[in-house]
């Protein structure tokens, strides 16, 4: 939204939530996102034609465009639990629409939700009492944590789907036009509602396989020893498999990858597509077996037991320049070093201590420390673990934390950051990804 606003000076947006806290958030100084870029296009709005407000109510009955971005996270109980996503709050939000809307509106998908779902928004919208009529249109995100506000201003697509209906077509000239203001016509596409759904769901599973399938050769390189980066710039050069997303990994985290796939495997098993669902979630139990395989083989370097040891963490967000945690492989891995019964010393740059100690919940708090800076986690410990790609950690001092660990010294790069030949030659024991 503080994009939008940016973009189209006439458009007045505002954001509500009903949790009084998080809006007072985004009106303070310090915004609770750590985005790089967000917070100076937030201040130039902010105030201007964008405002954050506790009134859902009133900026309903005001709004003629609706953008739906609640969560939809996976579901942890009943049918579908750990795979279909939780619509509880979609529906709430159709809910409260109904209730309080006077005029027709056009209500925009904008969280990532299943195929059909903007089907019973629209039901339940039909039941509102003034008998009014609603355009639902579905409008994914394609942007990308850590480079969000570059993704919004240069998207490789804008994605709208509606009812091919007169009414629908005229709903998605409007939604298009608000992107027009920045985004050229031939990128934005517009679909059917459910091809546009789908469209999402499948450009993240396609994404999340393309990391996989280079997960596994970086298994085989490590096996053979060919070395997994040269192997994906030969790949890469392929016009027709391109360069991106090819960078060997600990595993894929975030919000998006893991639950998107589950939500394709769940539609998959509802239409009775067992084998299809089967060929998805392999992508995603792939990734779990990257990340243990990572863990296994720390220990391992590190003969066999970290019992008692002390192994320092370097990123714990699941890709740099965020804050956020969701599935970041951090997890996994410390989760798993905490059970061998290793003591963690952990430091992220942007991950505030007391998410760490959310995630890490239950997995022994008394082996977890959280260090201010890199050279305060890596100091005494037998091993060095990156799990994030920060730029920071490229520039370390490593010959000041070698003196500073017990010998042998041994660094795992999880994402191939470091220039292993280096640090083998100051005297490190240096593992890579695939390498
Ligand atoms: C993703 C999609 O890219 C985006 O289009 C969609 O809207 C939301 O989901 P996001 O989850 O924010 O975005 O981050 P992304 O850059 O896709 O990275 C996902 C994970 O894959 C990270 O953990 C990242 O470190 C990892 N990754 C990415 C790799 O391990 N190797 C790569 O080559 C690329």
């Amino acid at each position: 939204m503080p994009v939008i606003a940016d973009r189209c000076p006439a458009v007045r947006t505002t954001i509500v939530d009903m949790n009084a806290a998080r809006i007072a958030a985004w009106n303070s100084e310090r915004l609770p996102v750590y985005e790089p870029g967000l917070e100076e296009v937030v201040r130039r709005v902010r105030g201007r034609n964008l405002s954050f407000s506790t009134d859902v109510a009133g900026a309903i009955k005001r709004a003629d465009l609706i953008f739906v971005c609640v969560n939809t996270p996976t579901k942890t109980y009943g049918l579908g639990a750990g795979r279909a996503a939780d619509l509880s709050y979609i529906e709430s939000v159709a809910r409260m629409i109904a209730e309080h809307a006077d005029t027709p509106k056009i209500i925009i998908e904008k969280s990532t939700i299943p195929v059909r779902t903007a089907e019973s928004i629209s039901a339940i919208l039909a039941a509102n009492k003034h008998g009014l009529r609603f355009q639902v249109l579905s409008n994914p995100e394609f942007l990308a944590e850590g480079t969000a506000i570059h993704d919004l201003e240069n998207p490789d697509r804008v994605l709208i789907g509606g009812e091919r209906t007169p009414e629908g077509e005229a709903a998605m000239k409007v939604l298009a036009g608000v992107y027009a203001s920045w985004v050229p016509r031939d990128r934005i596409i517009t679909t059917s509602l459910w091809s546009s759904e789908l469209s999402k769901l499948v450009a993240n599973a396609f994404l999340a396989q393309r990391i996989a399938s280079i997960n596994t050769i970086s298994a085989v390189c490590e096996a053979t020893g060919a070395d997994v980066d040269e192997v994906a710039h030969v790949i890469g050069r392929d016009s027709r498999i391109g360069p991106k997303f090819l960078k060997a990994s600990v595993g894929f985290g975030g919000s998006c990858f893991q639950k998107d796939i589950l939500n394709l495997v769940y539609l998959c098993e509802h239409f009775g597509l067992t084998e299809v669902g089967a060929y998805w979630e392999s992508v995603v139990r792939m990734n779990d077996h990257q990340k243990r395989r990572f863990t296994e083989r720390m220990v391992k370097e590190l003969f066999n037991t970290v019992a008692g040891k002390r192994i320092a963490i370097l990123g714990f967000a699941f890709k740099k320049n965020t804050n956020d945690t969701r599935e970041s492989a951090a997890i996994a891995v410390c989760r798993d070093l905490l059970a061998e019964h290793a003591t963690l010393a952990v430091y992220d740059p942007q991950v505030a201590a007391d998410d760490i100690r959310r995630d890490l919940q239950g997995a022994a708090d008394d082996r977890l420390v959280i260090a201010r800076d890199a050279y305060e986690a890596c100091a005494g410990a037998h091993g060095v673990a990156i799990l994030t790609e920060w730029d920071e950690f490229k520039s370390l001092d490593f010959a000041r934390i070698l003196k500073a660990m017990p010998k042998p010294a041994s660094i795992f790069d999880g994402r191939n950051i470091l220039d292993l030949a280096k640090l083998r030659a100051m005297g490190f024991q240096a593992f890579g990804i695939g390498k």
